[in-house]
C-alpha cells in the first residue's frame, strides 16, 4: 500500500479513545476540558481532523458539557436498539441524543465477546442510532482463532454485510468503520504489523463498495488495537486507513496528544520508521 497522501481528501481523518470502564464524571469532564485545549490548535490547523472521546454512560453529560461545539465528539460506548421500553438497565438512542452525544461504537470486541452481542444484535443497534441522528463507529474483526485458519476477511465481511444490512446509502456520512482485530486488542494483545492491517481493509473497502457502490468508498475506516505513539504513524500511512480507534494510549492527554501526532505525521507520508 502506498503512504499518505493518497488518502482521499473526501474522507475525514478520525482520531480518538474508548475509555471502556474508567473515570468518573468529573475526572471525564477534566480529561475532555484538558484535551480539548491541547489539540486546539491541531483542529484549526488540519482540515478534515476529527477527533472524538467515548467515555462511559455515567460520564457523558459532563463530557458533553466539556466539549464545546466542534471540539471533541462525544460519543457512547453502546445503545439498545428500542426506542423505549421495558428493557431494564439499557440506554436507548434518543436518550443519547438528549444528553447532546454525538457519536456511538457499535460491535466493540468485548461487547461481541464478553456480552454476547451477534451481528443481528448490532444491525438493529447501527440502525437505530442511524435513525436517532446519532454517527456510528462500528467495530470489527477476527479472532486469533480465525485468523489461524485463513478466515479473516471472511469474518470481516460477514460483519460488515450483516451490520449493514439495510442501512440507506443516504445516512452513509453518519458510519465509520474501525478494524480492530481481537487478538491485537487490550493487555496481553499482539500489536499487529502494518501488513496484517493491509491484508484485511483492503478487502473492507471492497465489501463497502460492493455494498453501497462509489459512496461506500466515502466510508472512513480506522484501525484499533494496542496503537501507541510508536506504531500510530505506520498504520496510519496506509491509504486505506483513515484514523485511530485508541484505548489504553488515549487514556491521558498526554498519550492520546503524542498518538495523535505520529498519526498525523504518519498520514502525511512524513513518518520516520521509528518515531
Ligand atoms: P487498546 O484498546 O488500544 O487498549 O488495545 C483498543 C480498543 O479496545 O478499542
Amino acid at each position: 500500500m502506498t503512504a499518505g497522501p493518497t488518502n482521499s481528501p473526501a474522507r475525514p481523518f478520525l482520531v480518538g479513545t474508548n475509555l471502556k470502564m474508567n473515570q468518573t464524571p468529573a475526572e471525564s469532564a477534566g480529561f475532555v476540558a484538558e484535551l480539548t485545549s491541547a489539540v486546539a490548535p491541531r483542529l484549526a490547523s488540519t482540515p478534515g481532523l476529527r477527533l472524538y472521546v467515548c467515555p462511559p454512560f455515567t460520564s457523558l453529560p459532563a463530557a458533553v458539557e466539556a466539549a464545546p461545539e466542534a471540539g471533541i465528539w462525544i460519543g457512547a460506548q453502546n445503545l439498545h436498539w428500542a426506542p423505549e421500553g421495558a428493557y431494564t438497565g439499557e440506554i436507548a438512542a434518543p436518550m443519547l441524543r438528549a444528553l447532546g452525544v454525538e457519536l456511538v461504537l457499535v460491535g466493540h470486541a468485548e461487547r461481541r465477546r464478553l456480552f454476547h452481542e451477534t451481528d443481528p444484535d448490532l444491525n438493529k443497534k447501527l440502525l437505530a442510532a442511524v435513525e436517532a441522528g446519532l454517527r456510528v463507529l462500528l467495530c470489527v474483526g477476527e479472532t486469533a482463532e480465525e485468523k489461524g485458519y485463513g478466515v479473516g476477511r471472511e469474518t470481516v465481511a460477514r460483519q460488515l454485510k450483516i451490520a449493514l444490512h439495510g442501512l440507506d446509502p443516504s445516512a452513509l456520512s453518519r458510519l465509520q468503520v474501525a478494524y480492530e482485530p481481537v487478538w491485537s486488542i487490550g493487555t496481553g494483545g499482539t500489536p499487529a504489523q502494518p501488513a496484517d492491517v493491509t491484508e484485511i481493509v483492503v478487502p473492507m473497502r471492497a465489501t463497502l463498495a460492493e455494498l453501497f457502490g462509489d459512496s461506500g468508498r466515502s466510508v472512513p475506516i480506522l484501525y484499533g488495537g494496542s496503537v501507541d505513539a510508536g506504531n500510530a504513524g505506520s498504520f496510519t500511512a496506509l491509504s486505506e486507513v483513515d484514523g485511530l480507534l485508541l484505548g489504553r494510549s488515549g487514556w491521558t492527554v498526554d498519550g492520546f496528544t503524542k498518538v495523535l501526532e505520529a498519526a498525523l505525521r504518519g498520514r502525511s507520508g512524513s513518518e520516520d520508521s521509528a518515531a
